[in-house]
Order: C-alpha cells, then sequence, then structure tokens
C-alpha cells in the first residue's frame, strides 16, 4: 500500500475514532427559571439560552467531534458561570454580581460568543436588543427585588 494510502486510511481511522469519545449533550431541568418581562425573554431565549440554560438547542455539528468537544466546552463553561434555569436559586448577591456582567459584557459587545455568530446570527444583538438587556439589567438591579450590590 502506498504512503498516501496509509495515511488516509489512518486519517479515516482517528475520525471514526473521537466520534467514539462521549460528549453529555443534556438540558438538566429547568427548576428556577429567571423571570422577566417579555422582551427581555425574547432577547435572552434568542441570544443567551444555547449556553446560558438548560434549554441548549445542540446544533447537528454538536454531534460530530471535534466540534462536539468545542460546543460543550461552551455550554458547560457558560451554565456553571450563568445559568437562567437557576436564577431563581442564585443568592441576591451572585444576581447582581451577574446582573453587573450582562450590563458590562453587552456593552463590550463580548456576548454572545464571537464564535457562536456565524453559525447563529439570529442571535446577534441589535442595538435595541442591547438596549433592552441593559434596561434590564439596571432596573433588576435597582428594584428592591435585586438591589445595587453594597
Ligand atoms: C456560545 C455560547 C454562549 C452564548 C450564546 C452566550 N454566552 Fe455568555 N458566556 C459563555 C461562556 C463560555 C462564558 C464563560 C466565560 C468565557 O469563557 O468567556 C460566558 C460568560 C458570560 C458571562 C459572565 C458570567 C461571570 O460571572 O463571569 C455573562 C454575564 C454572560 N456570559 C452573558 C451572556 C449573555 C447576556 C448572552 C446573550 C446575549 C450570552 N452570554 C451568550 C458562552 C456563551
Amino acid at each position: 500500500m502506498s504512503t498516501g494510502r496509509k495515511a488516509l486510511i489512518g486519517l479515516a481511522v482517528l475520525v471514526l475514532g473521537i466520534q467514539l469519545v462521549p460528549v453529555p449533550r443534556e438540558n438538566p431541568p429547568v427548576v428556577a427559571p429567571v423571570s422577566v418581562p417579555d422582551d427581555v425573554q425574547t432577547v435572552l431565549e434568542n441570544s443567551c439560552y444555547d449556553c446560558h440554560s438548560n434549554l441548549t438547542e445542540w446544533p447537528w455539528y454538536s454531534r460530530v467531534a471535534p466540534a462536539s468537544w468545542l460546543v460543550y466546552r461552551d455550554v458547560k463553561k457558560g451554565r456553571d458561570e450563568l445559568n437562567f434555569s437557576e436564577w431563581g436559586d442564585y443568592s441576591e448577591r451572585r444576581r447582581n454580581r451577574k446582573l453587573e456582567e450582562v450590563e458590562e459584557l453587552v456593552t463590550d459587545k463580548k456576548m454572545p460568543l464571537k464564535i457562536y455568530l456565524p453559525l447563529h446570527p439570529e442571535a446577534r444583538l441589535s442595538v435595541a436588543d442591547m438596549e433592552t438587556l441593559i434596561d434590564w439589567s439596571r432596573s433588576a438591579r435597582a428594584s428592591g427585588e435585586s438591589p445595587p450590590a453594597e
């Protein structure tokens, strides 16, 4: 067999082999979802829920390694940092900190993650979407529900 053919077979075996690494694409139950006005909810669902909730819509490429590993990593890290399906179980202090982060990262256009946008163009925040999230962040911190952190 030629070296080229051996290399191709080797590559095929590798590509098939990595498919066997299990990737847990799980959506745990929604225990304590965030409760927000409809306009805020719509933006969160369109642009944030895939990584920051237990209602992730796992795309087809999340079934194919190595893309699956990258998707899984972002969802895992995203949920660990901020999970709108567990929001109600956060302490007031934690909610306030997360709200501040939302304002900061949205203002700086750091969220949604850049890598996510080419395949989810509908998740890109318009100026109006950004204002919706920033206004929500501020008013939730200012209200008695979630007073500003001391
Ligand atoms: C493709 C996945 C993905 C999407 C979509 C996404 N995020 Fe994130 N987000 C992450 C990851 C991963 C982190 C962890 C930090 C990092 O790796 O940059 C994070 C971190 C954050 C943090 C920081 C939490 C902390 O305390 O440090 C905030 C706030 C945040 N995201 C808000 C949002 C908002 C608001 C949206 C929607 C407008 C959004 N994210 C969309 C993946 C995502």
